[in-house]
């Protein structure tokens, strides 16, 4: 062949993700756990996305999350707007078990003029809702549509022509654009036979330990069984027109003891985040000992609830206790409360460890291996100092 250029043949890398996507990537795997699966599908998308490789006139994409409650199906969808557009609440989320009846629908699209009542109706679902979250750096828009399965006909067909042409018509004839939108739904459709596979395995944690439930999630060959198990089941009940709309299907799996461990330090974590964006003169901060995180993990571990049984466990061993500190003054800001586990008396012990720290100091007890976005300090200076107090306090106890 006649050339005028030299051929180079330079093998490339597919695999490698541009920074964003990297960025997007590694933010949620700080935020969610156990489900890398599920991420990896969302940093594709989002990759395909930033360099103009979407399919036109589809939304950005159409993602099915199915598997048990409490597994971060609803917390993913959040975690990515958390990431991307630094704001988890920026997720149009549609319940529809809540659209059964006509006049519901129209709680989304308004009523058609004339129609009674047409003026006060402000539809759910309209162009403002969904640009409401833009940022100057940012125009996705996310909308989550849960428990899809109670969805009426009429709010599937409205889905089917969001999923496949990215429009909605309004009652009022106005068009909405779904072309910048990352659609996700959700499903428990499959749990229950996912509960029934993992259930000989687990015995429920009867005479089993939790290594034991960690290494039987763990196994690959399982999760791709707990996997065809979801499709299967959502392909019985959904019609092909809409399993075909679909970009990705991801069931996630059921947490392990490994993972739910991971969860509770974001979840004590992000109590201490709380107190921490209370008044200042108010924010302390608090120190959990290992055992007690193994007691809370023991009360909260629940196969059937997934992470939701451990957050209340959270909220009921621990934080309840903690308003009550505050509310009667046991407690005020600039408190380092150390939380210790009592072996006899089988419950939490709080104790005000010292008093009048200023933010930084207390800044520098909390865990810097998960991070507090909010706490703008030097993250070495801040894992050092941690460390050196963590070490004086083992010594202590
Ligand atoms: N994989 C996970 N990683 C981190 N946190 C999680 C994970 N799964 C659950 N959580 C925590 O548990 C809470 C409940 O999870 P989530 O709302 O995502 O459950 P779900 O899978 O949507 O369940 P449901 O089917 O009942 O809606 C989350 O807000 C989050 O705090
Ligand atoms: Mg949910």
């Amino acid at each position: 062949m006649d050339t005028k250029f030299t051929r180079l043949n330079i093998p490339l890398d597919p695999a490698q993700t541009g920074r964003d996507a990297t960025q997007l990537e590694s933010g949620l795997r700080k935020l969610i756990i156990g489900q890398d699966d599920a991420i990896q599908q969302i940093v594709n998308i989002y990759q395909m996305n930033l360099t103009g490789m979407n399919a036109p006139g589809r939304p950005i994409g159409n993602f099915l999350f199915l598997g048990p409650t409490g597994s971060g199906k609803t917390r993913i969808v959040e975690a990515t707007a958390e990431t991307l557009l630094k704001n988890p609440r920026a997720v149009i989320k549609i319940d529809c078990a809540e659209f059964q009846h006509s006049h519901e629908i129209a709680k989304l699209i308004g009523s058609p003029p004339g129609y009674l009542g047409h003026r006060e109706t402000h539809p759910l679902l309209s162009q403002e809702v969904l640009n409401q979250f833009h940022t100057d750096d940012s125009k996705l828009s996310f909308v989550l549509f849960d428990e899809i399965e109670k969805a009426s006909d009429a709010l599937w067909n409205l889905l089917l022509g969001i999923l496949d042409k990215a429009t909605l018509t309004l009652g009022d004839n106005r068009k909405v654009d779904f072309s910048h939108c990352l659609i996700f739904m959700t499903s428990n459709l499959g749990a229950s036979e996912m509960a029934a596979m993992m259930a000989p395995r687990l015995g429920f944690g009867i005479g089993k330990s939790r290594d034991d439930i960690a290494a039987g999630i763990a196994d690959d060959k399982l999760a791709g069984k707990l996997a065809r198990s979801g499709v299967e089941a959502a392909r019985r009940k959904f019609t092909p027109e809409f399993m075909n709309r679909l970009d990705k299907i991801v069931t996630f799996q059921p947490l392990g003891a490994e993972q739910l461990r991971k969860i509770l330090d974001i979840e004590l974590n992000q109590v201490q985040q709380r107190i921490f964006n209370s008044p200042m003169d108010r924010a302390f901060v608090f120190t959990v000992s290992d055992p007690s995180k193994d007691f809370l993990l023991a009360e909260g571990t629940d196969m059937k609830y997934g992470a939701r049984h451990l957050k209340r466990a959270i909220e009921r061993l621990l934080v309840q206790p903690m308003s009550n500190l505050i509310a009667t003054e046991q407690v005020r800001g600039g408190d380092w409360v150390r939380i210790d586990f009592d072996s006899d008396a089988k419950q939490l012990r709080f104790a005000r460890e010292a008093e009048g720290l200023p933010v930084g100091e207390m800044a520098r007890l909390v865990d810097t291996s998960v991070t507090i976005p909010a706490l703008n300090l030097s993250q070495a200076a801040v894992a050092e100092t941690a460390n050196a107090l963590r070490a004086r306090s083992n010594k202590r106890s």
